[in-house]
């Protein structure tokens, strides 16, 4: 067996629930262990040597049962006889509860020389497995768990994101339609723009001239390049890459324009790193009297009356997984708009509720935000922190019934979206 490891956890079965916890929160980060479920099986036996040599640490969970068991007694002595051919082995002892006298005097003779952690000192499982990290001098990589690492791959996310449009649309037209006069025959970018439906959709009654859409997700935008009209362009791009600059600018020059005079943006910037350098280079891209459209999101304005913990669950759930992007984004947009150059930034709205437009699109509403059927939450690598997927149990099971009391008109919610305009002068 040639797999490595960063840990070989050495436990017993007994303890297999606080196991599988403590298991998940360490594969979360990145950091990658042999755990199996116990069997007593013969065979196992040469193949956990093998496992423990081809670790690069070793840690090992006390109990009553573990210190009783000859396989986790095995283990440490196999542990201690790496660690005496390689010194960099680290082996961590870890107390989970209270050991009798007599077992604490088993275990003093295989390990007492070593510092051991005792879990009931740490808060939570997180707090634990980031102290024997520390103490394995294991380094995990930090900024990968908070990356949004959006995609419309998904079936859920295609579902859950038009669900979504059909009831923004509403809010987007009514807003786009006291821009289209300004323009006769626009020229329009879209940023992020996916499979290209739903700008079509928004920009039915503009009269564009020609409308580019540009999207870093290739399979989108090859639904949106077979669907394309005549003077419609989709390509796909980073636009937070050097690439996209030039690549809009080649196209600009194709159509013979300075600037556009329509750039919209939808449901994106929450999603980029650095929304500031794409704000610089959309102003370059807007014509003089041109007006960028910006939807964005805004977890601070959330309102929901009466209180239930239901809705603080989901909330905290959109906030920590890691497709969910920076949801305090759109108060963050009027003063990078000024800094990125624009002159006139307006707020058009800056919440959609489940009373608007007479309640019509109340089911929608809950869909794009509390209907975990419609998350692509199947496992703890979603999130970025492990209490966020530990909720999840909890709002499935209660989802059923919140949706039917929500839909009887039992709940009032207000989700802090945001409309904005931003132009030159
Ligand atoms: C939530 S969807 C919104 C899609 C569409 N604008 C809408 O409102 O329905 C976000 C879109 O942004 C795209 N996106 C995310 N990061 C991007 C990037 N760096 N460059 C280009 N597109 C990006 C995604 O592929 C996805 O299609």
């Amino acid at each position: 067996m040639s797999e490595k490891f960063d840990i070989f956890i050495s436990y017993s079965n007994a303890n297999r629930d606080k196991m599988e916890k403590i298991v998940n929160t360490i594969k979360f980060y990145g950091v990658s262990c042999w755990f199996q479920l116990r069997d007593s099986k013969q065979h196992f036996i040469e193949e956990i040597n093998q496992a423990i040599n081809n670790s690069n640490d070793f840690v090992v969970f006390l109990s009553n049962e573990s210190v009783s068991s000859l396989m986790v007694r095995n283990e440490i002595a196999r542990a201690i006889f790496q660690q005496k051919k390689n010194p960099s082995y680290d082996i961590v002892p870890v107390v989970l509860e209270p050991l009798t006298e007599e077992n604490q005097e088993i275990i003093n003779l295989f390990l007492g020389s070593l510092n051991w952690l005792y879990a009931e000192k740490y808060q939570d499982t997180e707090s634990l497995v980031l102290a024997i990290f520390e103490q394995a001098g294991i380094t995990f990589k930090t900024d990968e768990h908070l990356q949004s690492t959006y995609s419309t791959e998904k079936e859920v996310e295609k579902i859950r994101l038009k669900e979504q449009n059909r009831y923004l649309n509403e809010y987007a037209i009514r807003h786009l339609e006291h821009i289209f006069p300004k323009y006769s025959s626009p020229a329009v970018l879209d940023i992020g723009c996916d499979t290209g439906e739903n700008i079509l959709v928004r920009f039915e009654k503009s009269n564009f001239r020609f409308l580019i859409g540009v999207d870093s997700n290739a399979e989108a935008i090859e639904i949106a390049k077979a669907n394309a009209a005549e003077n419609t362009e989709f390509f796909c791009c980073d636009v937070t890459s050097e690439g996209f600059f030039r690549q809009i600018f080649s196209r600009m020059q194709r159509h013979n324009i300075l600037g556009f005079d329509i750039i919209h943006i939808s449901a994106v910037l929450l999603h980029l790193g650095n929304a500031e350098g794409l704000l610089k280079n959309l102003y370059m891209l807007l014509s003089p009297d041109g007006t960028l459209f910006i939807q964005d999101e805004d977890d601070g304005a959330n309102i929901v009356y009466p209180h239930s913990q239901f809705f603080e669950d989901c909330f905290y759930i959109w906030e920590h997984s890691k497709e969910s992007g920076d949801r305090s984004t759109a108060r963050k947009l009027p003063a990078m708009l000024r800094d990125a150059g624009f002159n006139k930034i307006d707020v058009l709205s800056s919440a959609i509720t489940s009373v608007d437009f007479g309640g019509k699109y109340r089911e929608e509403l809950w869909d794009l935000y509390f209907n975990p059927d419609l998350w692509s939450a199947d496992s703890a690598s979603y999130f970025d922190n492990f209490e966020a997927f530990n909720l999840l149990p909890k709002v499935k099971e209660r989802h059923e019934q919140m949706k039917a009391d929500y839909m009887e008109g039992k709940y009032f919610i207000m989700l802090g979206m945001f409309f904005l305009t931003a132009t030159k002068n």
